[in-house]
């Protein structure tokens, strides 16, 4: 048989594609609202870049409005409309 990971290896749980022009996931957004960001923009500066296509606002924005609310699990409403478009 083959092995395929090594030893100990453990997959990295990244979190879901928020943001495709940047790879940001939820995860990325979820630890900026953490550190206070209150915004789509607030997000890009803190990642120093700046948007692309902008498709990823309107996910980004759900993600750190769950964020605020409390929920910590990982994206829940990724099939949303709003999320669909960075997709
Ligand atoms: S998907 Fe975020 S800028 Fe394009």
């Amino acid at each position: 048989m083959f092995d395929v990971a090594p030893e100990n290896f453990e997959l990295e749980d990244t979190g879901m594609y928020v943001c495709v022009c940047h790879a940001l996931t939820d995860r990325h957004v979820r630890e900026d609202a953490q550190a206070g960001a209150k915004s789509a923009g607030a997000v890009f500066s803190r990642r120093g870049v700046r948007p692309v296509c902008g498709k990823c606002v309107g996910c980004m924005r759900s993600v750190l409005d769950e964020t605020r609310k409390g929920r910590s699990d990982q994206h829940q409403y990724h099939d949303e409309p709003e999320c669909q478009a960075a997709e």
